[in-house]
């Protein structure tokens, strides 16, 4: 377990930038933590650290984003308001999850059932306005 203090956007983002350094095929980042807790934030950095140039937004209504142009496809999902596991079921996680690239899901906690053994979970709390602890457990 590692805790990283951020005290601004952007070292969130420095944080996501250098952790995409250590992201192969098929690695899943599960992140927790409350709405502004900076978990887009930190996939902005991850996705510039794996040299795409997509922007990176919630995916909070469509679930799902998907980002090229860099070393590995990101497929970056938000379960906040993803209401019932039917709805889960639907997204064919596995075949992102187990597919070509990287996997990062915001709100993973809500249906921690489909987070696969193996994912990497990330702890997001804030600490004052602009500081935010990034825990990787
Ligand atoms: N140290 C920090 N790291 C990340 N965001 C911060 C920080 N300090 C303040 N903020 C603000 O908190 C919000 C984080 O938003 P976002 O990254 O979308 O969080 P989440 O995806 O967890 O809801 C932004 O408005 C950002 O400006
Ligand atoms: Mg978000």
């Amino acid at each position: 377990m590692a805790t990283f203090i951020s005290n601004s956007p952007t070292e969130t983002e420095a944080i996501g930038r250098r952790l995409a350094e250590h992201i192969s095929v098929g690695s899943i980042l599960a992140l927790k933590g409350d709405l502004g807790s900076g978990k887009t934030s930190f996939v902005k950095g991850l996705v510039a650290g794996l040299d795409s140039s997509a922007s990176v937004t919630s995916p909070t209504f469509t679930i799902l984003h998907e980002y090229r142009g860099g070393r590995l496809p990101v497929y970056h999902f938000d379960f906040f308001r993803v209401e019932d596991r039917q709805s889960v079921e639907r997204l064919g996680l596995d075949d992102y999850f187990f597919g070509d690239g990287l996997s990062v899901i915001e709100w993973a906690d809500r249906f921690p059932k489909f987070i696969p053994e193996q994912a990497r979970w990330i702890l997001f709390e804030i600490k004052s306005e602009n500081q935010r602890a990034i825990t990787l457990q």
